[in-house]
């Protein structure tokens, strides 16, 4: 199996010096660069948008995994695409039906990104398995979306498993990230389970060794 993907989660770095600290993560190693929009609708907590993705998307050469809790994906999609995302992952739970959630992956796909969705812990996995060939990505949440420094959730682990086994069964490429109390020991149990990409936040943000941090979720 290929080596893990790492994408650091911004929403624990250092605002007052942005800049370095994504500098820091990619001369240490990470992959991506994983970028939380909160609306303060969709989930409890109000983060950042579009005129920070704006001014950093292109000061740095991680891909921009970017990652949209907000109640109204469709309205704003194509912009952050535009803004510089490269991959858009938006939620299951905001969206009304499933024509709708084809609409929002097409529209990614037209502004020229890759399409992600995402599922908060008590939506059944299955619930996305019909948009699968349409999608490059699954963000399976392992904690209660809206916040860092959470503890990891077990029950996402059988959610990776039945994802892992029905890509393969139908022999799909879509990419499995986690997102949410990722760490060495979490992300080794997800890895097993089928995961390729570990979003991680405190854990990168917050080690006293950053470039060690990154290195033990290269697994
Ligand atoms: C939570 C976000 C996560 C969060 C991860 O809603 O989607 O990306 O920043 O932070 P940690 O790794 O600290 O749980
Ligand atoms: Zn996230």
């Amino acid at each position: 199996m290929k080596t893990a993907l790492v994408a650091p989660s911004i929403l624990s770095a250092n605002f007052s010096h942005l800049g370095d600290d994504i500098k820091q993560i990619q001369e240490a190693g990470a992959d991506w660069l994983h970028f939380d929009v909160m609306d303060g609708h969709f989930v409890p907590n109000i983060s950042f948008g579009l005129p920070v993705l704006k001014d950093i998307a292109h000061t740095h050469k991680l891909v921009n995994d970017v990652h949209i809790m907000i109640s109204n994906p469709r309205e704003y999609a194509a912009k952050f695409v535009e803004a510089g995302a490269d991959y858009l992952t938006f939620h299951y739970e905001a969206c009304q039906s499933d024509a709708e959630v084809f609409d929002i992956i097409d529209i990614i796909h037209k502004a020229g990104a890759k399409a992600g969705i995402s599922v908060k812990l008590k939506t059944p996995i299955s619930k996305i398995f019909p948009f699968l060939y349409s999608l490059d990505l699954v963000l399976i949440m392992s904690v209660e979306p809206g916040f860092g420094g959470q503890s990891f959730i077990r029950d996402s682990l059988g959610k990776i498993l039945r994802l892992r086994n029905y890509l393969d069964e139908n022999e799909l490429k879509t990419l499995i990230e986690v997102d949410g109390g990722i760490n060495e020991t979490t992300a080794l149990e997800c890895k097993k389970m089928g995961a390729e990409v570990f979003v991680a936040g405190s854990y990168v943000f917050g080690a006293e060794n950053i470039k060690e941090a990154i290195r033990s979720l290269k697994i």
